[in-house]
């Protein structure tokens, strides 16, 4: 079946306990099971066969399996986009897909991703002379272009973000290990934010192909933010997708140790 055709999705049971299960039975696992045993019996009664072991509890799950629509609309028929109807995204899209990203996990809750919408045609023109020859008409026709930046201060709102430990001076300390957080939490919210916005039923169409400093110097350097990638947004105009580059094999990218 093609993966673009929704398919009706069965409940799926939570998995048995195999092997590569963590192991799960703790002290707090267990009144369950302690509760469903048989009374002692009394010293009168006839010997009876031990119960049969419980079988060892689950883990808990994180939840259910997204239905086949969702993992389509998310992933297997999501395109990066080139091009754009005329439907706009408004201020409130831009609440809701913030609202979604800003729950993905980032390392000590340190939420270093910043992120300028660029709507206005003056605001464009700002961005003009950064961006690469290849990604200049459709920015400048993007409903909304995403700076996903990131603060290089992040650190000074983990009292905030991380309240139970001082986290702080591990970054002040390090200054190569604050560049190094900013950066990889801030790529990754970059990516959440594609997928929040995928989930809400936008388009997206991510660029590093532009000059970043010049980003920084035009738009970003009052506020001391750093870019890292282009997201513009919208709803795609499916005849301007270009054809579909093929994907690596599990076995080519992946190792199971
Ligand atoms: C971080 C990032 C940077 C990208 N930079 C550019 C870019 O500068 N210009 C461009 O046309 N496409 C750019 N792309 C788009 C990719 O080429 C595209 O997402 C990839 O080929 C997969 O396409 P598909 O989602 O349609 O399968 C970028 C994508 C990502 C995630």
């Amino acid at each position: 079946m093609p993966s673009d055709v929704a398919k009706p999705v069965e409940p799926t049971p939570p998995p048995a306990a195999t092997e590569t299960s963590p192991p799960a039975a703790t002290a707090e696992a267990t009144p369950a099971s302690a509760e469903a045993a048989p009374a002692p019996a009394s010293a009168e009664a006839a010997p009876v066969a031990p119960p049969a072991p419980e079988p060892e509890p689950l883990p808990p799950r994180q939840g259910s399996p997204l239905n086949d629509a969702a993992l389509d609309q998310l992933f297997r028929s999501a395109r990066t986009q080139y091009g754009w109807t005329g439907a706009s995204v408004s201020d409130e899209d831009l609440r809701a897909i913030f609202d979604l990203m800003k729950w993905g996990p980032t390392s000590a809750n340190s939420s270093p991703a910043r992120f300028l919408f660029i709507r206005t045609q003056s605001a464009k023109e700002r961005l003009r002379p950064a961006l690469s020859s290849g990604n200049l008409q459709k920015t400048m026709l993007a409903p909304i272009t995403v700076i996903v930046a990131y603060d290089p201060k992040f650190y000074d709102y983990l009292p905030r973000l991380f309240p139970h430990t001082d986290a702080k001076p591990w970054f002040t300390s390090n200054p190569e290990l604050g560049q190094e957080t900013a950066f990889r939490n801030g790529t990754l919210q970059g990516a959440y934010f594609i997928m929040a916005a995928r989930a809400l039923g936008f388009g997206v169409g991510p660029m590093s192909g532009f000059d970043n400093a010049k980003v920084d110097a035009e738009l970003l350097s009052d506020r001391g933010w750093k870019s890292n990638f282009l997201v513009n947004l919208g709803h795609g105009d499916p005849a301007a997708e270009k054809p579909r580059g093929p994907r690596f094999w599990f076995d080519e990218s992946c190792l199971v140790l």
